[in-house]
């Protein structure tokens, strides 16, 4: 008999309304439309709203996800987010989720793996699941990273937009995880990070001054890695699967740029009709990306029972990671 395994019940996914476009963003920086959509493949993001916190973002994809699993809230036994822009340093941002969606009885906590965190979850909540501690999960990647960007920086601030994703987990007699793959390289901290406000920066006159409480990013270096991990991750987790890529039927990337994705298709070998693309619309989410972007294949129906879909990602830490799974 085949062993149990964990599988996505229910997804669901929330997209602040606003929607800020390259042309917006040519009346703030010194900055064009032509250039974003020809180095990014970005059009447009969504802005949340100053009310707006990164645990209302995911608590409302978290109430889709729960109502697409047929599942209350109450049912969530273990609730895992996935955030580099927790409403506070703390509690975790995963409490006020709870709070907000009236999970009473899930056990809650944040894991931070900037844009890889929703495969990181998933994978720690499938642990959890699969040595039966706990029967229904709910993991959520949310980001308000209109929050940590720098609106001054055009080398960054046209490449991340918000929102959030999330999934809930639970044991399926079909499909599910098959196979996963995740690493973490702490050499290359320094590529991707906000400087200030943490211990080793507290705030201070000078932090604010010297703007180094907004996100920092050596782009041109991460975009190497990042085709190179990519397509590693993708490769490894399809091997442990034993699985190759002709038997994809999407791959589910991490959204940070249209040209690190067609890299990564040619080095793997996958045409790009098989890569699930929505950069366009919201830009670079971290662990909102990989999330939404599966919620959308599903509310779409690209893809459907049985097929064979990756999840692939990579971020600041750095981190990477591909997950498997039949659906
Ligand atoms: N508009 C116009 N010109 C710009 C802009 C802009 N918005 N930004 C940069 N430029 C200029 C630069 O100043 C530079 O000019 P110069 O040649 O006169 O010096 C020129 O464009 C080229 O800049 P590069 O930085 O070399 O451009 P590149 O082709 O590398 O693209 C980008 C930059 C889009 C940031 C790319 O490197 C990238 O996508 N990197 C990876 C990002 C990533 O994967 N992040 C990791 C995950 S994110 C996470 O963990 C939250």
């Amino acid at each position: 008999m085949r062993e149990e395994r964990v599988g996505i019940v229910g997804v669901g996914a929330y997209l602040p309304e606003r929607i800020l476009t390259n042309y917006d963003l040519e009346k703030m920086v010194d900055t064009t439309d032509d250039w974003i959509i020809t180095r990014t493949g970005i059009r447009e993001r969504r802005i949340a709203s100053d009310r707006e916190a990164a645990s209302d973002l995911g608590a409302k994809a978290a109430e889709e996800a729960l109502k697409n699993a047929g599942l209350t809230p109450a049912e969530i036994e273990l609730l895992i987010c996935a955030t580099i822009t927790p409403d506070m340093l703390f509690p975790s941002t995963a409490c006020f989720i709870q709070r907000k969606i009236k999970a009473k009885d899930a056990v809650c906590f944040d894991i931070s793996a900037a844009c890889t965190g929703y495969i990181y979850a998933l994978n720690i909540a499938e642990q959890f699941l699969k040595n039966n501690t706990y029967k229904n999960a709910l993991v959520i990647g949310t980001e308000k990273l209109s929050a940590i960007t720098d609106w001054k920086d055009r080398s960054t601030c046209v490449l991340f937009g918000d929102g959030a994703g999330a999934s809930v987990l639970r044991k399926v007699k079909n499909g599910g995880i098959i196979s996963s793959y995740l690493a973490s390289d702490g050499e290359q901290v320094d590529l991707l990070k906000i400087p200030a406000g943490g211990s080793r920066m507290p705030a201070s006159f000078y932090t604010l001054k010297e703007r180094l409480h907004f996100l920092k990013m050596e782009g041109t270096e991460l975009f190497k890695h990042a085709v190179k991990l990519m397509a590693e991750a993708a490769e490894k987790a399809l091997n442990r699967a034993g699985l190759s890529c002709k038997d994809v039927t999407y791959l589910i990337p991490h959204q940070a740029n249209i040209r690190i994705l067609q890299a990564v298709a040619k080095k793997i070998g996958l045409p790009m009709e098989k890569i699930y693309l929505n950069i366009e619309k919201y830009g670079n989410m971290s662990s909102a990306s990989t999330a939404v972007a599966l919620y959308e294949t599903v509310k779409f129906k690209k893809i459907k029972k049985g097929d064979i879909i990756v999840l692939v990602a990579f971020g600041s830490g750095l981190t990477w990671g591909a997950t498997v799974i039949e659906w």
